[in-house]
């Protein structure tokens, strides 16, 4: 049984974000796998303070007390993870870059993969959820992100898509079509 982790970056309570993760989660579990999802409308993960507790420590830890710290180990150990974010101003929100920035305590100068990472190359899903942002749109973004914070963190290959037209919360739901490509990266992040 694989472990699959799902951040859903949006603030809304009850946002585009939220059905894709949920679309998401119930995809994994259908397919007999592990899925862990994070709200952060509900969650409590602070930002990195670059304190840099974490380069003095063999193991892979951050001084923060909050909901992401105990779930450092599981990203690490984990199959894949699916990033879903609302677009804010062109890129992820401020919530999603709080767990980027977090991915910091996996930099291990060190090292010479420079990573406490224990595996590489896992499969990274960015789905976003946008007003009208062009198909394409998120490429150059999300491979700003997959590269540095989350290619430390061990993950490689990674497939993004973008939705338009989502203004209202939750309404992606009503979209089969937009669903049919949601169903599409949970199937390419599973396989
Ligand atoms: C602060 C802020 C910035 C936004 N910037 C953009 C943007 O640059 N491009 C865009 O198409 N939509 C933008 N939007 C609209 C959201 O991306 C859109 O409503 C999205 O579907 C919200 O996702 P959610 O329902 O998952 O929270 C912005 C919304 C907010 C609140």
């Amino acid at each position: 049984m694989g472990k699959y982790v799902i951040f859903n970056v949006s603030p809304r309570p009850k946002s585009n974000s939220l059905a894709m993760a949920e679309r998401i989660k119930q995809k994994v579990e259908e397919s007999g796998n592990e899925a862990v999802v994070v709200n952060f409308a509900k969650s409590n993960i602070s930002y990195c303070v670059g304190c840099d507790m974490c380069k003095h420590k063999e193991e892979l830890c951050c001084s923060r007390k909050d909901d992401l710290t105990p779930l450092l180990p599981l990203i690490d150990e984990c199959d894949g993870m699916a990033f879903i974010s609302p677009v804010y101003w062109g890129d992820i929100t401020a919530q999603g870059r709080a767990v980027s920035d977090r991915m910091y305590a996996f930099l291990d100068f060190n090292r010479e993969t420079f990573t406490k990472a224990t595996k590489t190359g896992k499969k990274l899903a960015f789905a976003f959820s946008s007003g009208s942002m062009p198909e394409g749109s998120m490429d150059a973004p999300a491979e700003k992100w997959a590269k540095d914070p989350f290619g430390t963190a061990g993950f490689g290959e990674y497939r993004t898509v973008v939705f338009n037209g989502l203004g209202v919360p939750g309404s992606i739901v009503d979209d089969a079509e937009k669903m049919a490509k949601v169903d599409e990266l949970a199937d390419w992040l599973l396989a």
